[in-house]
């Protein structure tokens, strides 16, 4: 059973300096909800009620987010603004949080294990606040994934067919088709330039995760950009055992980006209009 959900968050966000100067990247609002909630919710309809935070420096919003604010809640009683906080409240009656600090950013790898004291030895999930996706009148991301989980029980990574031409911005992957939509991988590389790239599938924001990936990061040495990858991690399993890939149904935004995030705020403005 994959019990539990861990959202890496300590990253510095760069590509939206200055907002992310003092404010978290993952705190950003898709209209008036921030990325990490969206995230929460994908989590909890997947069953999951167990939300792990990575956090770094400058991230205390984060944790103010998924509590109650008496203050704000004072003020508000018995107006019509108190529906506001409606959805958020609920989350927070459902779901337990906790948090820990990754120290130094030393990358995505070293991030997921700076976790290992919130996880145990159980699977897991992992999502990426800034990959928003969705999946219009079905199941989300994690959930389409818990599902694979439970018949192959190994490591799972979502992949997405990119251009081939921006394959120096993902882990791509190389593998066979054993399922519609689902690959054994056998081979995986951190930003290949086009060229170089093994396939146009790339590995997006979302893993289950099997506890033995701790140690393997433990031995994995800093790769691309002298940051410890999860993707040469899942190498090492993937090469020991196996690790899938999972061709998922929706759509993501990109939301560590300029484009992809107005991308996103477009397509929730336009659902709200309608
Ligand atoms: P990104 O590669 O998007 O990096 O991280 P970033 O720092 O957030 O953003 P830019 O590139 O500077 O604009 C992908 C995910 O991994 C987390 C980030 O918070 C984000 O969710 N991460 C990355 C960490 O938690 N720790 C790290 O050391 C690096």
């Amino acid at each position: 059973m994959v019990k539990k959900c861990l959202f890496p968050a300590a990253g510095y966000g760069t590509r939206f300096l200055p907002a992310t100067k003092a404010m978290p990247k993952e705190m950003l609002p898709i209209l008036n909800k921030p990325l990490i909630q969206y995230g929460v919710e994908e989590a909890m309809s997947a069953g999951i009620s167990d939300i792990a935070f990575v956090t770094g420096r400058g991230k205390r919003a984060i944790e103010d987010h998924f509590d109650l604010s008496y203050e704000l809640e004072h003020q508000i009683k018995g107006t019509n603004k108190e529906s506001y906080l409606n959805d958020i409240n609920k989350i927070i009656q459902k779901c337990t949080f906790s948090y820990t600090r990754q120290i130094e950013m030393k990358g995505l790898g070293h991030a997921i294990l700076s976790g290992e004291t919130l996880i145990g030895n159980e699977p897991f999930s992992v999502i990426l606040a800034d990959d928003l996706c969705i999946n219009s009148n079905s199941h989300g991301v994690l959930y389409q994934m818990i599902k694979i989980y439970e018949k192959y029980k190994c490591s799972i990574v979502a992949i997405e067919e990119i251009d081939k031409n921006e394959t120096n911005r993902y882990g791509i992957i190389e593998g066979k088709l054993i399922e519609e939509g689902l690959y054994l991988i056998s081979n995986m590389v951190e930003k290949p330039n086009p060229k170089d790239a093994p396939s146009n599938l790339a590995i997006i924001g979302r893993y289950i995760l099997t506890p033995d990936i701790f140690e393997i990061l433990k031995n994995t040495k800093a790769g691309v950009g002298g940051e410890i990858q999860i993707t040469d991690a899942l190498l090492a399993q993937a090469k020991n055992g196996m690790v899938l890939a999972y061709k998922f149904k929706g759509k993501r935004f990109d939301c560590g980006n300029i484009d992809g995030f107005v991308e996103a705020t477009n397509h929730f403005y336009k659902l709200l209009k309608k």
